[in-house]
């Protein structure tokens, strides 16, 4: 077990989650001694959620799931902080009417851009939330290595739709309504009038490996996407990109 500044306590890095943790870290550090207010959109069963609030931090998850949410309580329940964790049922695309403006000090919207109506407004939303000089942490899917993928896979076809298609989505029966590279992810944020203080790949190299691989030398693995996330070509790579963003004070 890795040990993250008394955020992870109780979880292993993988991963999925090392890098984002790395970042994270470094903001609970600059902000050491503080009580934040976290909101995590679309904030699942809390996987998140549940070490931040560990870490001493309110947090609010808004999902639209009830049964996430119902485990998001069970969980903080187990780790003793439920008093610092709220579950609200909701929609990403209402945002706006569920959060205070420039209450927030710490937002999260991981695996969610993807499958919203429209992320534009939800951004927006997430912008609003944030106070002054609070941060924003992005994680989206990856176009490239999905294009990758299909191809590998021997998808040509899927691959190739991916790779035209202008928000990378590959037709009525894919799970994703659309796929983000760093620039096109970039523009979403400044948009709303976020500044991309740093983009990292998750999973540059974890979904390529076959498991007995990742498996049987996962912490030499999670040390190296580690040492690849900033690094384009690797980062761009990746089957996630993590953005890290302020609202300007
Ligand atoms: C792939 S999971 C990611 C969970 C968590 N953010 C993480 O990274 O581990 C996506 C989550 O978003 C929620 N979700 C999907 N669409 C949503 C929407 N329109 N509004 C709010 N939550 C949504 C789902 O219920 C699910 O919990």
């Amino acid at each position: 077990m890795t040990r993250l500044g008394g955020v992870e306590r109780t979880r292993t890095l993988t991963p999925r989650t090392a890098v984002i943790w790395a970042v994270l870290r470094a903001e609970l550090d600059r902000r050491a001694g503080e009580q934040l207010t976290v909101l995590d959109v679309g904030g699942g069963t809390g996987g998140f959620a549940v070490p931040l609030a560990d870490a001493g931090h309110r947090v609010t998850v808004v999902d639209a799931s009830p049964d996430a949410l119902a485990a998001l309580t069970r969980r903080a329940a187990e780790a003793g902080v439920a008093d610092r964790v709220r579950a609200v049922q909701g929609d990403g695309d209402a945002l706006a009417g569920l959060v205070e403006p420039a209450t927030v000090d710490l937002v999260l919207c991981h695996s969610v851009l993807e499958v919203v109506d429209d992320p534009a407004p939800v951004v927006a939303a997430l912008a609003a939330a944030l106070r002054p000089g609070g941060a924003a942490s992005v994680l989206v899917t990856g176009r490239a290595a999905a294009v990758l993928a299909r191809a590998m896979n021997g998808h040509l076809d899927v691959a190739a739709a991916l790779a035209a298609d202008p928000v990378g989505a590959a037709g009525p029966r894919d799970t994703l309504r659309r796929r983000y590279d760093a620039d096109g992810a970039t523009a979403l944020l400044a948009a709303a009038g976020l500044a991309v203080e740093e983009i990292h790949g998750v999973r540059v190299l974890a979904d390529l490996l076959p498991a007995a691989v990742a498996d049987g030398q996962a912490a030499a693995l999670v040390e190296l996407e580690r040492a690849l996330a900033a690094r384009p070509p690797y980062r761009d790579l990746a089957a996630q990109l993590h953005l890290f963003a302020r609202r300007p004070a």
